[in-house]
This record gives C-alpha cells, structure tokens and sequence, in this order.
C-alpha cells in the first residue's frame, strides 16, 4: 500500500510549503488585485472566501492535484452510491441519501433505500402533525406542550444544536428539551418543572445500548409511572428512534412508536434522519424539510462541482494545508451568529470522531497528523477570551469566521457593530501589524522614546494567520442544512486525504467497557487487582468516601 506520503503530489505540496513559509499574505494581496475574486466562491445565499490563507495559485494546484492522486472523486462517487466504504465496520455511508427525496431508486443490499427513507419521512412528517395540532393526546387527554430528546453524542449533538440554531422559527407550539449527559443534574433539572400529563420523550440511540441514554430513559419511565402509575400510558409518551428494534420492544416501547433508521447512517451524520424528529417537532416538518433541502443543495454541490470550484473540497484541502503540511495543531470555529453556539461542540464530535485516527485504510500507522484539534466559541465571547492566542501566540491556528448578513433578530444596530468586528479580527489576523509601524504611531502620538522601546515588542502581530469566512446571506432551515453538509463533505474529504475510514469510533469504545467493568466494581464494592495503583485507589476513596 502506497503511504500518502510517498505520492508524487504530497512531496509537490510539501514543497510548496517550503517555499510558501517565507511569504506573507499580505504581500499577496498587495500583488494580486483578483486575490479576492481568485479564491473566493459563491453558493446559492451564500459566499465562502478563503484568499486569506497562505496560498497562491500554485499552492492550489498542487492540492487539487494532489486530491486527484487519492482519487477523491472515485471515493466521493463510491459514497453516493452506496458502496460499503465504512471499511471497518463494513457499512454504507449514506447520510446524503436522507436528504434526496427524489424518485430514482438507490439499491443498497436489494433494497431501495429512496422509498426507505421516504416512508419515515412519512411517518414522522404524520407523527409531528399529530403532536404538533394537538390531536395527540396523553393519558390523562391532554395535548403535549413538552418535548424531552434523550440521546447522546450524534443522537444529541445534532438535534440539539440545530433547535437552538433555528430556535427563532419555532412557533412555540412545543418547547423541546435535551438530555445527554448521565449526570443525573442534568435530566433532574429539564423534568423539575414539567407536567407528566403534556410530556413526550423521544428516545433516541442508533444502537439503543449505550448505557448513559438507557439510564436517562429508565429514570424519565420512573419519574414518567411516579404519576402516570399504568404501564400502558407509556405508549402514548414515549417514542424511540433506533436501528435496533428488538432492544426498543423490550425496554417497553410500543412498536408503532419507533422511528427506524439504518446502520448506513452514522451517528454523527444522523441529524437528517429520523434523531432529527425533535428538530421537526420544534420547527414544523416543512421547516425540517427545508433543513434537508439546504443540505441537498450542498451534496449536488459536492457532487458535481469540478474540485476547483467546490467548497467542503477546497475547505479540506486547506485544512490539509495549514496542519499537515504548515504545522497548525488545532482549528477554531468562530460562529458571530448567536444562534450558531452550539456549532463548534458538533462539529468537535463530526471532525475529531470522524478523523481524530492514527492509522490508514490499511491498519497502517500515518506518519503525519491528521485531523487537528477542533475548538472555539461564539465570536463577540471569544474576541474577550482567547483571541489574544490567535493573534499573537506562537501557535498559529487557522479559523473559521462564519456569520450572516442579516441577523435573525435585528437589534437596534447591533448587528452591524457585530460585523465590523467580524470583519476586523479576520483582516488582523492576516495583516498584522510590525514593529516600524507600531514604533511611528507612538511616536506620532508623541510617546517618549523610553515608552515606545519599552512597548513596541509588545504590540506587534506577525499576520500571515489563516482564515476562511462563510457569510451567509440570513441563517433560516435551508443555509443551516446548506453549512452542516458542507462540513460533512469537507470531514469526508479530509479523511481521504488522510487515507483515513472516517465513519468509525473505536477509540470511544476502550473507555465505554471500562467504565462498565468499574461500575460494577463500585456496585459490589469490590475493586479488581487487574487495575494500576492510582485507577484502583480513586476508584477505592471514591468508594470509602460515599
Ligand atoms: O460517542 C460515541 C458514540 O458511539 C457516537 O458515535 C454516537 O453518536 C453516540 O455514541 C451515541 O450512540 P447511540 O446513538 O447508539 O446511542
């Protein structure tokens, strides 16, 4: 198996790194007045520029060519048509699939996969209805007001993200809450003020196995049967999303009640399917529709634009740019749209899951690194925490601006003064400012010559730091589906660059089976000796203490 490393193109890229190190972007600009139009594309409401990043036009040749080499768009191909590219878990991954509602039929196993997903866009876009109108009613007849969403990590991030996202398009008719966390502070706080009578829980776990979500549901059955005390009013509050049918009947859940989705969705690409119901009981199923429509509209996109002219690739290939081949560790997400403040901890499950890996396709150890660490915050929040990092650590971390055009809820002004900053911190990471600058504005300000020798080290930023920018003309349903998938194609692109199977998790299970084997070691009280000295002596005070 050939390493990406030894492709001709990878050594082409590298060397472009080697010459790009010693220039600076702002010199790029001052001489190039197209840079902007050169490296800047548009999207239907939507416009992605990325000249303000360490590439000329050679750079960027180089990394399409070096796409090609991995033969990105036989793989891109293989995804949509369903071929089992899931390696390790030897599965289909076709979370495009959820959001193409046309006709043609898409075989999967002999099965149309089109009219499977057509059916549970069916039977949710039913199901929402009924709740949302109010003609489904609970035991004791009572329309639902409430809506608790139990799932965790691509059963919650998701879902949760995008309701807060779009929280603005909600009518109000249901509020929904989320539960993830195992910590019992958590579920104890969203039912605290619920009424039993108008709650309806959606269960939502692609394995129904997954020991925080099945304690989370067994407490919400409890606190649920506290008031309700019949068993048979479960089946008109509580639902379940679940490829494991089987596990959903046996926890006590109503056939009729369960959402199917398929084991060609991966978790974290799952907010499309059927874990999305929470979204449409919110929003309404039209707006939900919309959200796949915008998502649709990208995956065509990613389809059939050359590489040149495509965003998630170009989005990858520079984050292959500036980590692999530049040095950057980590990347940060910096939303200035407040609705969007949950983005950043799904897209640390959706690129750190996906690629957060150590070996190739082959099972063999890649001696570069893959996907950098994925952080951030809401712009305005992060401009006064951490942007003195971004702009003068030695650490250089490329970043993601992403921000509208017109705000949802247009404030008095605030918008704009929302923007400029937005467009300032983008333009000072890239520009900088020197020393010679720094020392005759303080001196033109008439500062003694002690002061500006004492200061001017201080003040200056080198620049030269990368950024992309997504300006969407409004976040609504259709650009927020259009934003999620164009991360979801840049994280496909980016793990077969890396020569990475992208869509399995196995570094979560290690810690999953210890902390089961722990748990009963805390039950029984009984600590194995298999444990080294300091897991068994906290687990051991832990014990004592309690
Ligand atoms: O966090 C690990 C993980 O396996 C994710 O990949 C998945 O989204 C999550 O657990 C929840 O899994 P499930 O939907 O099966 O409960």
């Amino acid at each position: 198996m050939v390493l990406r490393t030894q492709l001709p193109g990878w050594q082409a890229v590298e060397a472009q790194a080697e010459a790009m190190k010693s220039m600076h972007m702002k010199d790029l600009f001052a001489s190039d007045a197209e840079r902007f139009n050169k490296f800047s594309l548009s999207l239907p409401s939507m416009l992605f520029d990325y000249s303000k990043n360490l590439v000329d036009e050679s750079t960027m040749a180089a990394l399409f060519n070096l796409a090609r080499e991995c033969e990105l768009e036989n793989w891109r191909e293989k995804m949509f048509s369903g071929e089992r590219i899931n390696i390790t878990e030897d599965r289909s991954v076709l979370h495009v699939a959820l959001r193409n509602r046309s006709d043609d039929a898409l075989m999967v196993d002999g099965v149309n996969v089109r009219a499977q997903v057509k059916a549970e866009l069916n039977k949710m876009r039913s199901f929402t209805n009924t709740v949302r109108s109010g003609d489904w009613k609970g035991y004791t007849g009572k329309s639902i007001t409430d809506v608790v969403s139990i799932g965790v990590g691509g059963s919650n991030l998701g879902p949760q993200m995008t309701t807060e996202a779009l929280k603005s398009y909600g009518d109000g008719t249901l509020k929904v809450h989320y539960v993830s966390n195992v910590d019992g502070n958590q579920i104890a706080d969203v039912l605290a003020p619920l009424n039993p009578e108008t709650v309806l829980f959606v269960v939502s776990s692609k394995t129904f196995t997954t020991s925080e979500t099945m304690t989370n549901a067994n407490t919400a059955v409890t606190w649920f049967l506290d008031a309700a005390t019949d068993k048979a009013a479960i089946a008109k509050h509580f639902v379940a999303v679940s490829t494991n049918t089987e596990k959903v009947t046996e926890f006590g859940i109503d056939a009729e009640n369960i959402f199917d989705m398929w084991d060609w969705v991966g978790g974290r690409f799952s907010l499309w399917s059927a874990i999305g119901l929470p979204i449409a009981l919110y929003l309404g199923f039209e707006q939900f529709v919309e959200l796949l429509d915008g998502a649709h509209l990208v995956d065509n996109h990613f389809e059939q634009a050359p590489l040149e002219e495509n965003v998630p690739v170009i989005m990858a290939l520079l984050s292959l740019w500036n980590c692999t081949f530049l040095g950057a560790q980590s990347q940060a997400i910096l939303p200035y749209d407040q609705p969007l403040h949950r983005l950043t901890a799904y897209l640390q499950q959706a690129e750190m899951e996906s690629n957060g890996k150590h070996v190739n396709m082959a099972g063999e150890v890649v001696p570069y690194p893959t996907v950098p660490t994925i952080w951030g915050e809401i712009g305005i929040n992060g401009q006064h925490a951490f942007y003195q990092y971004l702009h003068q650590s030695n650490n250089i971390v490329p970043a993601d601006f992403i921000g509208s055009v017109e705000s949802v809820a247009n404030v008095n002004g605030h918008h704009d003064i929302l923007m400029a900053n937005f467009f300032a911190q983008s333009e000072a990471m890239m520009t900088g400012v020197t020393e010679d600058e720094i020392r005759a504005d303080l001196a033109s300000k008439g500062h003694s010559q002690a002061y500006i020798d004492n200061v001017a080290p201080h003040k200056v930023h080198e620049g030269n730091r990368p950024t992309n920018t997504i300006l969407m003309d409004k976040l609504e349903p259709k650009t927020m589906g259009m934003l999620i998938a164009l991360y979801e194609h840049k994280i496909f692109t980016q793990g077969i660059l890396l020569d990475i199977c992208s869509f399995d998790q196995w570094g979560v299970e290690l810690g999953k089976g210890l902390a089961n084997r722990i748990h009963s070691e805390i039950a029984s009280n009984q600590v194995s000796p298999h444990h080294d000295s300091s897991t068994a002596s906290l687990v051991r005070y832990y014990n004592d203490k309690k």
